[in-house]
């Protein structure tokens, strides 16, 4: 495995945080409905199956060939004395959804700026909120508020952009490590094309910031097992070459490291990156360059593209972080995702805050459900519409191969972490399940569909607890 699945030694205090040191892990097996993606085709649904979860926080068996919690114990080596879970007939469990592209200082921020355009909602909105993060007490405020709400709505796993301030993104690593959530965590870096003073001194204060902010997150999670760093160019209009340059030679001292960036949100984006970065054939071709391409690059939007753009992508097997939510709200355009995974690109999905208004996973699935069938109003053609089963995949396996996570998380593969939500639809709440009570594939898309926090009653990371409406209970 590259990232190592088993979770920090915390147990779950009342508040809901976790207290480090604690806790004394047991070996746990639930039985009952268990869904998860086996492919971009197939939705494995097991409708009585067990699943093992020993004290590392790691999934030992999943077994379909037994009838009872009981018979599980007593079936596998070392579980004899395992806590036992048996779900109710409404409930299943199902992989921690994968949020591909968060923008955690924009948390505040939500639902507010539609009226305006890419430009004009980061003038408006986004460059003065992100720079009141220079007050590192306002990360501590909205940072443990913001990610016990993304763990209460399933994100298991988030990859966040942070500020341009490398003692508020440090509070962000050290939130998230305390409340247990899966992160990819870096410093945004930003040198032009921004107001409010929403910028960085020079390349070498830029540079020198988000090497403190590496060395930090690799210094509270040594092993990358909960948070992991990344480098953050902003995208190719707010980093000038010798910056952009810098950070590919960041990149390449601090292997293995991923890298997150914006690229070919809007056509004037595309326009302000080619006239900082003169003769390049195309937006890939200009973070090739600089060394910031490759398997563990993660790119937000990628809606403009060229064939250039897509034919660089395929060769350096970046990830596409989808934000469908977002990519409406500022009328950025449509991503053609059937195009880039025809093409063998890894796509995951991105609730983008505060561009999109919604954290939930489950709204950015609805999201692309929508945008892919606005690309066939659009063409005629309805190749472009995404399956089900698609959308499945992308919100939790695709978003871990974006992530470079998929040896460790994304579905219930043997010797996984277990990040897993346990989903109960038969709560009286939003959800109709009148007469599909044993159509387990009816309920998955009744969850997907009209489902929220309400029906996610325990979050589990690398096994632990760390939310859910029945946290406490
Ligand atoms: N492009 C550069 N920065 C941003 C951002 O914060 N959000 C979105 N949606 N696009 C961006
Ligand atoms: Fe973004």
């Amino acid at each position: 495995m590259s990232d190592s699945a088993s979770p920090p030694p915390y147990t779950v205090s009342n508040t809901g945080s976790l207290v480090p040191g604690s806790s004394k892990s047991l070996n746990r097996v639930f039985f009952g409905r268990i869904i998860h993606s086996k492919s971009l085709k197939e939705v494995e649904i097991f409708p009585k199956a067990s699943l093992g979860v020993d004290d590392k926080g790691n999934i030992q068996f999943l077994d379909a060939n037994v009838d009872s919690a009981a018979e599980a114990c007593a079936k596998h080596p070392g579980f004899a004395n395992a806590e036992k879970v048996t779900l109710k007939p409404l409930q299943f469990l199902f992989p921690g959804l994968i949020d591909t592209h968060m923008h955690a200082p924009q948390y505040p921020n939500m639902a507010l700026g539609m009226e305006g355009d890419l430009k004009e909602w980061c003038e408006n909105w986004t460059d003065p909120m992100e720079a009141s993060y220079a007050d590192t007490s306002k990360a501590h405020r909205v940072y443990r508020e913001m990610v016990q709400k993304e763990l209460e709505n399933g994100s298991t796993t988030v990859a966040y952009n942070s500020s341009i301030h490398p003692d508020a993104t440090n509070v962000l690593a050290d939130t998230c490590l305390e409340f247990g959530q899966r992160t990819v965590i870096g410093k945004l870096c930003i040198l032009v094309g921004s107001t409010h003073g929403n910028w960085e001194k020079n390349a070498e204060q830029s540079i020198e910031d988000e090497r403190k902010v590496v060395k930090h997150i690799r210094k509270i999670d040594p092993e990358g097992k909960l948070v992991m760093p990344c480098i953050q160019p902003r995208a190719g209009s707010y980093v000038p070459p010798e910056l952009m340059a810098g950070l590919g030679d960041l990149c390449r001292d601090s292997e293995p490291i991923r890298v997150q960036a914006h690229m070919c949100e809007t056509p004037l984006e595309v326009e302000n990156m080619h006239k900082l970065h003169d003769g390049f054939e195309s937006y890939a071709d200009m973070y090739n360059h600089y060394g910031l391409f490759g398997p563990r690059t993660i790119l937000a939007h990628c809606i403009h593209l060229t064939e250039r753009d897509i034919e660089v992508m395929a060769e350096r097997k970046v990830g596409v972080a989808h934000n469908a939510n977002s990519n409406t709200c500022l009328t950025d355009g449509w991503c053609r995702v059937r195009q880039l995974l025809d093409k063998g690109i890894k796509v995951g999905l991105g609730t983008d805050c505060s561009a999109g208004y919604s954290i939930s996973i489950l709204n950015a699935m609805r999201q692309a459900s929508n945008v892919s069938r606005h690309l066939t109003i659009h063409t005629g053609d309805p190749a472009w519409k995404l399956d089900f089963e698609e959308l499945v995949y992308l919100a939790t396996m695709g978003g871990a191969e974006v992530c470079s996570l998929d040896h460790t998380v994304g579905n219930f593969e043997v010797g996984k972490a277990f990040d897993a939500l346990l989903v109960d639809v038969g709560l009286d709440d939003n959800i109709n399940t009148n007469g599909f009570e044993h159509d387990d594939m009816a309920l998955l898309k009744k969850w997907v569909f009209m489902g929220d926090d309400r029906s996610i009653r325990k979050v589990f990371v690398g096994g632990r607890l760390v939310a859910g409406k029945d946290l406490k209970a």
